[in-house]
């Protein structure tokens, strides 16, 4: 149980300085300000559907990207959940035998959105997760259909199109970022800069959101073995567990020990036995 609620998506009431984090120094300038306002009057849709709403009991799966996932036929099972997350773009098509065919919500950042439009499944929500404010003014250009000119403030190229329609398009609540990084992994502050060793991944955002706004939560495809570096690293590609690199702002190890600790505790249910 949290002591406090949170909506898994921003809606218009969201006050200027409600949702501040540490991450986001400039929640509080009028111009992140004005183009959340400006997102969130074209999107005017802040809930999920009606449907998946009004469920009594909603259990909910986080389907990650790890190779660990490969050659299990969790497909099915992962179906029955009733609200399918999967993440930045992670493939469905050409996978369904393992990771399932539903997607009911896609979360992701700018770097990670799939760039071919064709990739996109139908019926799922686009959920954007902003790190930074650069984040929002690129979700700005998508829902207003706008060219995305400006690519400074990204680590990698973006995608400059996504094919959906405002009221299928969210914006995840900040406070799941804030709260996964330094209520629940224990990462380091750093006086709210944000960078060295204190970004949670968007894995351990989702199952944050998930605790917040389901009754029941499983994962998939969550954990690397750094043991087998010959295993496949994402169910999806060849490259192997060997190839991933020390990260300068995840801190694996301490986001391994927090969803172990979940695991353990039977608060959620690893479908895959990665963790
Ligand atoms: C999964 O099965 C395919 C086809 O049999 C095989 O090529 C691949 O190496 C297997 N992957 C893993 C991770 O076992």
């Amino acid at each position: 149980r949290f002591s406090k609620p949170a909506p898994m998506f921003l809606d218009d009431s969201f006050r200027k300085c409600l949702f501040l984090s540490p991450f986001l120094p400039n929640f509080c300038s009028r111009s992140l300000y004005n183009l959340i306002k400006a997102i969130l009057s074209v999107t005017k849709e802040y809930r999920l559907t009606p449907a998946l709403d009004s469920l009594r009991c909603r259990r909910c799966i986080i389907v990650g990207n790890g190779g660990v996932l490969a050659n299990k036929s969790l497909g099915s099972r992962i179906d029955n959940y009733d609200i399918v997350v999967r993440l930045n773009s992670a493939p469905v098509k050409g996978f369904e035998k393992d990771v399932g065919s539903k997607t009911t919500l896609r979360i992701t950042y700018p770097e990670g959105a799939m760039q071919r439009p064709e990739q996109y499944e139908r019926d799922s929500l686009f959920v954007l997760a902003g790190f930074k404010w650069q984040d929002f003014r690129w979700l700005k250009y998508i829902v207003y259909k706008e060219r995305v000119s400006a690519s400074e403030g990204f680590w990698k190229s973006v995608a400059t199109r996504v094919p959906k329609e405002p009221p299928e398009i969210r914006i995840l609540n900040p406070y799941f970022i804030q709260e996964a990084a330094f209520t629940l992994i224990g990462l380091p502050f750093n006086n709210g800069l944000m960078g060295r060793g204190n970004i949670p991944t968007l894995g351990s955002v989702a199952v944050t959101m998930a605790l917040h706004g389901c009754d029941e939560v499983a994962v998939a495809g969550f954990g690397y073995d750094m043991n087998t570096p010959n295993a496949p690293l994402h169910y999806y590609e060849t490259v192997r567990m060997a190839a991933i690199k020390e990260s300068w702002t995840h801190n694996i190890q301490r986001e391994k020990e927090f969803l172990q600790k979940l695991v353990k505790a039977r608060v959620i249910t690893d479908l895959s036995s990665g963790i």
